[in-house]
């Protein structure tokens, strides 16, 4: 019957045939998977459909059963299935065998099950064997956005900027190691005890990111950015009111005359979207190179050159930092640079090319304002170990970057672009900058909705003859302040 998957070991072979004369209890119990604290036995008192009825919890219980049940196929179908054989087989060939083999063992334990409930676990067991096992039902649903794992019980996703709590758990902390090794062991990198962290991409292109126990104290935590293939455009953007369209006029002046732009936010507040966003300002005829940690940026232009970084291997060696990268983009004749993210000695070598040449380029930093940028790019140059006086070093920085791009996760989970401001030079020792528009906060809704509108500080752009002599003539109305509804 499992002819084609099935495991040829002897020793599995006459286990699974002590299955089907003593109903497999004990041999199921025995596998490594086994949980000693759900013994099969008690599981087989708790199926038997009847004791289903009682009304009220009825779902609850079925749900318990369900799960039940599903621990035992999945113990049945590790023991069964021929895991080496399956990497050829197809998806069809493979439920097929998954849906006998469960229906074996749930024949064996006396378990009726109706059509719904025997799809929906062939579905998790497939998962299980193909796909990222719990994780997989989640990481296929469009809503999410984030996926975060506390531990084996507990799953939080992010949807509409809310974190929610989900259903989904994993058996015990040792199917989730199962997974995420699964998971890192496909892109040649190992996690364990001695390298208790690691960073990885998903194939559909999810970031993913893993610690392990004891670094993880309670049981492994893991977070998933989800990969959006549309990612959002400028027009999503400005409908889901992150900007506005006066503020998208802007931007595309900023950007088709090349001002060098830092967007800067909190983790999750937007900002690979709004660089992403930015970049389809950029004219179809220029060579752009993009660096990343993980490829997520999109560019719809013709010419991009894409490149990822690298961490050390388990053995330390074979690192291509993103310094490397933006150093070898600078010999490759770029048009301009796109950095996923500044956050370490690479910042000299960005602020470098936005000063000479390169001007155009964009990359994103974690800060939550647009001076609190300017600190963190003052502090990222002071600890990749050059030695400057303080002044010099913000020289260098005014005359880099022309404009400060501030996405923000405010607290009712909406994301907003709260502030476009512009670096216009310094006065004395101290950049000078100037807000050109801000999100103006006003109240809060009675279920804690933000209420508040965007507005134009009223300040002239520093860059208004620039966009001028650049064919962008801005009407007047863009910067002029609206008052509060
Ligand atoms: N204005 C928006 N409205 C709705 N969803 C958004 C908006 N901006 C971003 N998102 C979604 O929020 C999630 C996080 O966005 P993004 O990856 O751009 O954040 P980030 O600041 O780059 O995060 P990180 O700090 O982890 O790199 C994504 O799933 C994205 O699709
Ligand atoms: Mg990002």
């Amino acid at each position: 019957m499992f002819s084609k998957y099935k495991k040829v070991d002897p020793l599995v072979a006459k286990a699974t045939g002590a299955q089907a004369t003593d109903g497999g209890a004990d041999n199921v119990t025995e596998l490594p998977t086994a949980a000693p604290e759900a013994p099969r036995k008690s599981i087989m008192k708790a199926a038997p459909v009847q004791a289903v009825a009682a009304a009220g919890d009825k779902e609850k219980k079925r749900k318990e059963r369900l799960g039940d049940i599903k621990l035992e196929l999945h113990k049945a179908l590790l023991d069964n299935l021929n895991l080496a054989a399956l990497e050829n087989a197809t998806d069809q060939d493979l439920k097929a065998e998954i849906q006998s083999i469960a229906q074996e063992s749930l024949d064996e334990m006396g378990v009726v099950l109706n059509r719904d409930e025997r799809q929906t676990l062939t579905k998790e067991l497939f998962f299980e064997v193909k796909g990222l096992g719990p994780l997989e039902t989640l990481l296929q649903d469009e809503t999410v956005n984030d996926i975060l794992v506390n531990g084996p019980q507990q799953i939080f996703v992010e949807r509409d900027g809310k974190l929610q709590l989900t259903d989904v758990t994993f058996k015990d902390e040792k199917h989730l190691l199962r997974i995420i090794d699964k998971i890192v062991s496909a892109v040649g990198r190992r996690v364990d005890e001695s390298n208790p962290y690691v960073d990885a991409r998903l194939q559909d292109g999810s970031r993913f990111n893993a610690m392990v126990p004891p670094v993880a104290v309670d049981g492994s935590l893991v977070s998933i950015r989800k990969f959006k293939k549309d990612k959002l455009g400028i027009d999503d953007l400005v409908n889901f009111g992150a900007f506005t369209e006066e503020m998208a006029a802007y931007l595309q002046a900023a950007v088709s005359t090349r001002l060098n732009v830092i967007v800067s936010g909190g983790t999750g507040s937007g900002k690979t979207t709004t660089l992403n966003a930015l970049s389809s300002f950029i004219d179809n005829d220029e060579r752009i190179l993009t660096i990343e940690d993980t490829a997520e940026l999109q560019l719809q232009q013709t010419h991009v050159g894409r490149m990822e970084s690298r961490p050390p291997n388990v053995e330390g060696k074979g690192e291509v930092s993103p310094r490397d990268c933006l150093k070898n983009a600078l010999r490759m004749r770029p048009d301009r640079i796109i950095v996923g993210e500044t956050r370490g000695e690479e910042v000299i070598d960005m602020l470098q090319a936005m000063n000479t040449g390169h001007d155009g380029s964009m990359t994103t930093i974690h800060a939550n304002s647009a001076r609190d940028g300017v600190s963190r790019l003052e502090n990222m140059i002071a600890m990749a170990g050059i030695e400057m006086p303080l002044k010099a070093v913000r020289s260098q920085i005014s005359s880099a970057v022309n404009l400060i791009v501030q996405a923000s996760r405010l607290q009712d989970g909406s994301r907003r672009m709260t502030s476009i401001t512009e670096i216009t030079g310094m006065e004395g020792d101290v950049i000078s900058m100037q807000e050109i528009f801000k999100y103006q906060r006003v109240g809060l809704t009675p279920d804690n909705k933000i209420i508040g509108h965007f507005t134009a500080t009223g300040v002239r752009s520093h860059f208004s003859e620039r966009f001028k002599l650049w064919g962008y003539d801005l009407p007047a109305a863009i910067f002029e302040p609206v008052a509060a509804q």
